[in-house]
């Protein structure tokens, strides 16, 4: 099977490509190094051992978009490109409507006029909004409390309308909590531009000196040590369930939503003092006021996707937090 990774340079794409690699797919990435370097393309053919296909191609750009499936023969889908700052899509809502949205337009219309109806699409636990009560489950009612979630929100909605409307469409609505670490090669991982938004590769940046110290916010949250409880999955983890959804997508049509995440909790000191452990040093914070946005908890019920795509997290904090150091660790400068 030949499958198409949009935004596969990207940090979930780059090693979900490896694993689909590893699997025996052919693959063509689509990318257009908005938020990813072309290096990453060097370290997966590394990683992986094997060619694939690449095209630098904006998905906003239709013709752009309709010449990648005219060149290949795309059996199915793995939709990552898309904008995915909480705090910029609060600054720029018209761009990450237009980007997320149209890009997602662009594609289904694609797929449609070239006989191709599988997509796995890479939502985010952020759907949940602020009003559900952790451990989340796919039926709870949804939310968005920015214009990035509000995009996960409307894109997985079309897509359920997609399906409604040509039965003959599978589509895997991925969930994902919160990824973390790094393929154990040390080759790939998380390297966002500018300062991090993200705890995680805020506390890879201060342990290799690239910052001084973790602004920890908020300690006075409702949980057992008062920092911020979330579902932290290790990105290999989260990447074989996209394996395990494109074979749902072999098996079944409709739309249909899957919480990946471990199903555990881990507060902000938690993830520090784990990494500290992983490092060998004591990493300097300072407690913040809250963020705005933040809530208290956040972690899944993943029983719908280990029942029905047969998949489990099998890594725990220990290993995201070794392979997230073996990473910043031999790229200190990023990739
Ligand atoms: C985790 C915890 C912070 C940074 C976001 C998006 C979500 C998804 C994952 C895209 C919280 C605390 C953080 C820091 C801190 N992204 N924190 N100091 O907010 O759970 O989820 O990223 O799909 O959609 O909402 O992740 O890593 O930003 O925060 O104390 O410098 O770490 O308050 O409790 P979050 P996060």
């Amino acid at each position: 099977m030949k499958i198409l990774v949009t935004g596969g340079a990207g940090y979930i794409g780059s090693h979900t490509s490896v694993e689909l690699l590893d699997a025996g797919y052919e693959i063509v990435i689509a990318d257009n190094f908005s938020n990813s370097k072309p290096e990453v393309l060097e370290r997966i053919r590394k990683v992986a051992g094997k060619d694939f296909d690449f095209c630098e191609c904006d998905l906003c750009d239709k013709e752009a978009l309709d010449k990648v499936f005219d060149s290949y023969d795309i059996d199915a889908v793995i939709h990552f490109a898309g904008l995915k700052a909480v705090g910029e899509s609060c600054e720029k809502p018209l761009e990450y409507y237009r980007n997320n949205l149209v890009s997602t337009m662009n594609l289904c219309e694609s797929m449609r006029e070239h006989g191709c109806k599988k997509l796995v699409f890479s939502s985010s636990a952020t759907v949940y909004g602020m009003n559900n009560t952790a451990p989340y489950t796919e039926d709870m009612p949804l939310s968005a409390t920015n214009p990035y979630g509000w995009t996960k929100f409307m894109i997985e909605e079309m897509l359920r309308g997609v399906c409604a409307a040509d039965k003959e469409w599978s589509v895997a609505l991925l969930r994902y909590f919160n990824p973390i670490g790094a393929h154990s090669s040390g080759q790939l991982g998380e390297d966002p531009n500018g300062i991090p938004n993200n705890l995680f590769p805020y506390i890879m940046r201060v342990a290799v000196g690239k910052l001084p110290e973790l602004g920890v916010f908020g300690d006075d949250y409702d949980t057992p040590d008062g920092t911020g409880v979330r579902d932290y999955i290790h990105v290999v983890d989260l990447a074989k369930g996209h394996l395990k959804a494109l074979e749902w997508c072999s098996e079944n049509v409709g739309a249909e939503p899957f919480n990946l995440g471990t199903g555990n909790g881990s507060s902000v000191l938690e993830v520090l003092h784990g990494f500290e452990k992983a490092c060998g040093k004591t990493l300097p914070y300072s407690v913040k006021p809250r963020r705005a946005g933040d809530i208290a908890t956040s972690f899944a019920d993943c029983s719908k996707a280990e029942k029905q795509l047969g998949w489990k997290a099998e890594l725990g904090m220990e290993d995201m937090c070794r392979d997230g150091w073996n990473f910043i660790k031999n790229n200190p400068n990023g990739l």
